[in-house]
């Protein structure tokens, strides 16, 4: 019995104020107006950001939700102890990026990050507390998670909670607003009831599912890796389209109306990318090889395999359409964030395929509506990263001089051989395609690495177009 927490009005705090903490305290502050929503972060730069008008993270609509909130019931701060003292549920959101070291180093969680805010808490609590781990974890992290808390010396109390985040990238916004389920694991019913009683505020009660503790960590790596299986088999099949003159859109509609298979996430592309997909499959076969399970473990760990098959395909495949070279030719690259509506580059399929594009003495022409040059620049500099953390000169003279960041498409494709489409942002859909054309050198070859292009009237104006899946 905890009567304290169950009688004092709730207060919450999160550590993390990342893609995934900014965006849902501020959805649970602008829909709990009486409820104080501290966000806290160690970085003093992201959360100055997150205090401005220029939002660390690009979301549509986050803007006006933030706006909302902030300064009434939703504060930015980098007081972690400050926020852990004044709250009774406390949400973990830091990162769980995947170990570069030591024992399962490519594969496993670095739970580094996490274990020091359950330190954190430990040491600045007192009374009772709920915790809730918002950051995907391994199955059983709540179980050193609870370890450590109980060693807190000023006898406070807790109750861990697993409270996955479901949201995807660019509409995060409307995910929270109306998810498709809220997903509460925990032991103790009252704990479980006093967060769902948060989410109830706006999210009718029977998509609040509640499980133990272990299934609802297992389910969000599950989730994850269904989905990205999904991608995989849909670019395990465009492999198939284009030697047989099958088109995989037409697939992918013929099997997606079959009730069974359902039409989303069925969209073949260059291959997936994001911050989550990837590390929780490797995560997950991590997980299996530790209990013993290898043929689990190599079932799963073939959807990254066919991913990474997937991106290097394509930039072979553009290489070799090209008349065997690229080298000193000027690419247009269109889209460098991982997917539409977002700025986040992590294990965006741009960086994969301007990599080997660089590697091949192409010279890169990109845009990116959100992506800021800084970001590009960073990122195609930690890909060319050896082992030991160093990048050639070779490398580094290649982005350099081989990488332009332009402010938009015309410019990106005036004076270019090709076009190759990395994001599928909308507004490459409404360009003037003869006014591109007719900039570019001939024969005007388009990659279009996410059939977002209309390629009868492509042909029309006299381009080649290579899409995903056909022939
Ligand atoms: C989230 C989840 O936490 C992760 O498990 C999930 O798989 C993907 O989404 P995300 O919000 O995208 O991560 O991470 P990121 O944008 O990197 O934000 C994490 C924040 O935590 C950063 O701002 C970082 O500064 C902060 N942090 C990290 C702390 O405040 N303290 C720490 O000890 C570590
Ligand atoms: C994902 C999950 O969808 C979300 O529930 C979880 O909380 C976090 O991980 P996110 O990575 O933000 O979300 O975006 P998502 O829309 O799932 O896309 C992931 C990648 O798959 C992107 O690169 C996207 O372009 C790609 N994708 C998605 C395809 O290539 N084809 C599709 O049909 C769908």
């Amino acid at each position: 019995m905890h009567s304290s927490s169950r009688t004092s009005p709730i207060r919450i705090c999160c550590i993390g104020a990342g893609y995934v903490g900014g965006p849902t305290m501020a959805m649970i502050a602008k829909q709990c107006p009486d409820i104080p929503v501290a966000v806290v972060d160690l970085n003093q730069a992201r959360i100055d950001q997150w205090n401005s008008d220029e939002l660390p993270v690009y979301e549509p609509g986050l803007q006006e939700v933030v706006a909302e909130a902030r300064g009434r019931n939703l504060t930015f701060s980098t007081d972690v102890e400050g926020a852990i003292r004044s709250s009774n549920i406390i949400f973990i959101s830091v990162n769980t990026p995947t170990k570069m070291h030591g024992i399962g180093a490519g594969r496993a969680a670095n739970l580094e990050f996490v274990e020091k805010c359950a330190r954190k808490i430990a040491e600045c609590s007192q009374g009772h507390k709920i915790v809730v781990e918002k950051s995907t974890l391994p199955v059983r992290t709540a179980e050193a998670v609870k370890r450590i808390l109980s060693s807190a010396s000023s006898g406070a109390t807790f109750d861990v909670l697993s409270n996955p985040e479901f949201l995807a990238e660019g509409t995060a916004v409307s995910d929270l607003l109306a998810p498709d389920r809220v997903l509460i694991g925990g032991e103790s019913s009252q704990a479980i009831e006093q967060l769902a009683s948060v989410y109830e505020r706006w999210i009718p009660r029977e998509k609040i599912l509640t499980t133990n503790l272990w299934s609802s960590e297992l389910s969000k790596l599950t989730a994850n890796a269904f989905l990205a299986q999904r991608v995989s088999s849909i670019n395990a099949i465009s492999a198939l389209c284009e030697v047989t003159g099958a088109n995989v859109d037409e697939v992918a509609r013929a099997i997606g109306t079959d009730s069974r298979i359902g039409p989303k996430f069925l969209k073949a592309s260059v291959g997936f990318g994001g911050s989550c997909f990837q590390k929780d499959i490797l995560n997950l076969v991590y997980l299996c090889e530790h209990f013993g399970l290898s043929e689990v473990a190599k079932y799963w760990e073939q959807v990254v395999v066919m991913n990474d098959y997937q991106k290097k395909r394509f930039s072979t495949r553009m290489v070799r359409t090209m008349f065997h070279t690229v080298s000193d030719k000027q690419i247009a690259v269109w889209g460098f964030a991982f997917k539409k509506d977002t700025n986040d580059t992590r294990e965006s399929a741009a960086i994969y395929v301007c990599r080997d594009l660089l590697e091949e003495g192409a010279r890169l022409m990109v845009y990116d509506p959100r992506v800021s040059e800084k970001q590009i620049r960073q990122d195609l500099m930690n890909v060319f990263k050896a082992s030991s953390g160093e990048v050639s000169e070779r490398h580094r003279q290649l982005i350099e001089k081989n990488v332009t960041v332009v402010k938009d498409a015309y410019t990106a494709s005036n004076l270019s051989h090709a076009i190759v489409v990395l994001t599928e942002w909308d507004e490459f859909k409404k360009l003037d395609m003869q006014r591109v054309y007719d900039q570019m050198h001939r024969p005007a070859f388009v990659f279009d690495g996410r059939n977002v292009l209309d390629a009868h009237t492509m042909d029309k104006i006299g381009f080649e177009v290579h899409g995903i899946g056909r022939s």
